[in-house]
């Protein structure tokens, strides 16, 4: 049994959650189940990100403190991911004392080992808001192409990137008045100590591949210090020793992955650190977007390196969300929080969606509106469900709800069940859109069985009684071979094929004891259609949010 802690980004408080963070979520989850359906010891964190000025300036305009705002996320995001069936073994925030604890643990470790430096550096300032300004909060003029509007850090013209100070005609996006320059002293994590560690922490299979070039490359430019100081106002953490300091949020973002692990374990009287000491045998692996790779391969590492922790197993990277082909936006009603589907659609059609879609690879996904009612309806309910209900039928009507005494095609289901250990691999593998394309064409191979011995018509003839029975207690039994295949996807089908057959919890290892002989209830419809309309009310309601 292996011993797993996996982890998906932690969403940060100020917004809903959106289809495109439920990709990662629904990866995050399927590949969860998965390791739990092979009884290994698996352990889903994940918190709220709670610190930053985005949050902080959200607060002030709605006018509550930010830890009202905070506790009102948590409390919706949770929701919206239970509704996707998304299951964490922990749901925390980056707001709490264990990571507090834990921030000022891995800050005053790294201080000891020399790899902290101050240094003054001049940053712009809003003397009306009196606060230094994050680069997101400057526009001006681009130094480099002269195309004005542009966000302090790159310019979405050229795509140069700059720092602020270099900004022509920069204005605070807070109050619209003119920043002036300031000094103000920093802590610097000493990056640059941790090159010859990631190089070497980079050899093994850690990242994909397009990442590890990536990360070649920034290590050989080389790597410069990274600021984890902000100065007041700030909605976060403390620097302990400094004055009206605090860490940058980035700095307590990840501590918060130990945070709501320890947060776990202290309820269950467990010692968090035998997961996250140097030679533990537990896996960790983070599952994140393509946008803060940067952030776990770098940064991530070292500070764990520094302050004597264990180090990332692996860090799973995927792409970013398309909608019809662009990139979500509010006013093409493709900006859609998972509310919004919700009240109009079942989560599974999405989690299969997505799963027919996921590889291992960083490449952006799209979800094509018109795909996903076709693969919905012609692929899960049209092929898959219709196994099920068809053969349920018979053996409710005709049989007296029982199947049969033995199978009259022993050579389709053993065709079906030698699939499982490449299934099983490409789920480990986060190649679930392989998975799909597989079970799909084992449903076709099942209703062509069924369409070939035409149990509607040998129902008929007293005489073929047996073989029509054994034909659709053989349905029944690969569908739920079928369906269990599609577990980590589809949790709740699944459960409701469960209950219909009465059987213990499909998992792996069980997968491949057929049921004979054994009474069943009566079939109860699972999942119906999408009906196309809903996709444009949901359009019409995600340009109204
Ligand atoms: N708070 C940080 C993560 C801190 S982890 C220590 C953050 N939050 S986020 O809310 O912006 O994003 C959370 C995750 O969702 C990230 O991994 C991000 O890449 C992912 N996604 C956000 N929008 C996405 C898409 N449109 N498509 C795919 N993933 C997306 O970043
Ligand atoms: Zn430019």
């Amino acid at each position: 049994m292996r011993k797993i802690l996996v982890t998906s980004a932690l969403p940060y408080a100020n917004g809903s959650i959106h289809l495109g963070h439920l990709l990662e979520y629904l990866q995050t989850d399927i590949w969860v189940r998965h390791q739990k359906m092979s009884n290994n010891d698996c352990t889903y964190i994940c918190a709220d990100d709670a610190h930053g000025t985005p949050i902080m300036l959200k607060a002030r305009e709605l006018n509550i403190t930010p830890e009202k705002l905070i506790e009102k996320s948590k409390k919706e995001h949770i929701e919206d991911f239970a509704d996707f069936h998304i299951e964490f073994d922990n749901y925390h925030t980056t707001h709490s004392e264990e990571n507090r604890m834990l921030s000022e643990l891995i800050y005053n470790n790294l201080k000891d080992k020399g790899v902290i430096e101050r240094r003054e550096i001049e940053q712009y300032y809003d003397e009306d808001e009196e606060m230094f300004l994050p680069d997101r909060y400057i526009k001006g003029t681009c130094p480099k192409c002269g195309a004005k509007d542009q966000y302090g850090d790159s310019c979405e013209k050229c795509g140069a990137t700059y720092s602020s100070t270099e900004v022509i005609d920069p204005i605070s996006v807070i109050s619209n008045s003119k920043p002036i320059k300031k000094k103000t002293e920093h802590l610097f994590f000493k990056l640059s100590d941790y090159e010859k560690f990631l190089s070497n922490w980079l050899t093994d299979n850690r990242v994909q591949k397009e990442i590890n070039n990536k990360m070649k490359e920034w290590l050989s430019d080389g790597l410069s210090s990274w600021d984890i100081t902000r100065d007041k106002p700030y909605f976060g953490f403390n620097i302990p020793g400094e004055k009206e300091k605090f860490f940058y949020v980035w700095l307590d973002a990840p501590v918060g992955y130990i945070a709501s692990y320890k947060n776990l374990c202290d309820k269950n009287s467990i010692n968090y650190l035998s997961s996250w000491e140097r030679d533990t045998e537990v896996e960790l692996y983070h599952f994140i977007g393509k946008d803060i790779a940067y952030f776990h391969v770098l940064f991530w590492p070292s500070m764990l390196e520094g302050a004597g922790f264990r180090t990332p197993t692996s860090v799973f990277c995927h792409g970013f969300l398309t909608i019809d082909g662009e990139k979500m936006s509010k006013s093409r009603g493709t900006f859609i929080k998972a509310r919004t589907y919700l009240n109009h659609l079942n989560p599974e059609y999405l989690r299969y969606y997505f799963a027919s879609r996921l590889t291992s690879k960083i490449e952006d996904i799209d979800l094509n509106f018109s795909d996903f009612v076709a693969r919905v309806n012609s692929d899960l309910v049209g092929k898959l469900i219709n196994i099920g209900s068809r053969c349920a039928r018979f053996i409710n009507k005709d049989f007296d709800n029982t199947l049969a005494s033995k199978s009259n095609n022993q050579s389709l289901i053993t065709q079906i069940l030698e699939k499982k250990d490449a299934i099983q691999t490409n789920y480990e593998n986060r190649d679930f859109s392989k998975n799909i394309r597989v079970i799909s064409s084992l449903a076709d191979e099942v209703n062509k069985y069924i369409d070939d011995e035409k149990p509607w018509i040998k129902i008929k003839d007293k005489d073929n009684n047996e073989a029509v029975h054994e034909v659709c207690s053989d349905g029944i039994n690969m569908f739920r071979v079928l369906v269990g295949y599609l577990k980590p996807v589809l949790p709740k089908i699944a459960e409701s094929v469960e209950k219909l057959l009465k059987c213990s919890p499909i998992d792996w290892y069980n997968i491949d004891q057929l049921i004979l002989e054994k009474k069943i209830e009566p079939f109860k419809p699972i999942i119906t259609r999408i009906d196309e309309k809903s996709i444009e009310i949901i359009k019409t309601e995600a340009r109204e949010d």
